[in-house]
């Protein structure tokens, strides 16, 4: 596993670095996306998109986002992991740090963890 920001290429199932800097402050407002051990980040790529009317495709680029983070939700529910979704970050910021392109654009970001101790509060 690489440190740092991946690029998932589906076909082959493997992870390549894109670059080794951790963005993950800037995937989300709240602390713990700093320390998440996994941030799963989805962009659209709309110059891949060209079966698509111009149109429609935000449209389908989001619904394909979260069906991807559903079946996220159920595997980490499967193996006992925690995950929780984003969408509200600094767009710009986010964008600068991944270095995306004219036509690529962040949809959603999903932290994935280990759950916290459970309760979180002492007892009274
Ligand atoms: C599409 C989508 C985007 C969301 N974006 C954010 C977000 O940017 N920030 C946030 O705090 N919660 C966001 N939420 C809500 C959280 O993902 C989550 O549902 C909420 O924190 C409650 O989680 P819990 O039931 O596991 O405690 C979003 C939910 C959805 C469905």
């Amino acid at each position: 596993m690489h440190n740092g920001l991946c690029h998932y290429a589906a076909l082959a199932h493997a992870l390549h670095l894109v670059r080794a800097t951790d963005v993950r402050r800037v995937t989300g407002y709240q602390d713990f996306v700093d320390t998440a051990p996994l941030d799963l980040i989805m962009v659209a790529d709309y110059a891949r998109m060209k079966l698509v009317p111009v149109s429609q495709r935000m449209t389908y680029a989001y619904a394909f986002a979260g069906a991807m983070a559903q079946n996220v939700y159920l595997y980490c529910t499967s193996e006992g992991l925690a995950t929780v979704i984003h969408a509200w970050r600094d767009r710009d910021a986010l964008s600068r740090a991944m270095g995306l392109g004219y036509g690529q654009q962040f949809l959603l970001s999903q932290n994935v963890g280990h759950k916290a101790p459970y309760p979180l509060l002492p007892p009274k």
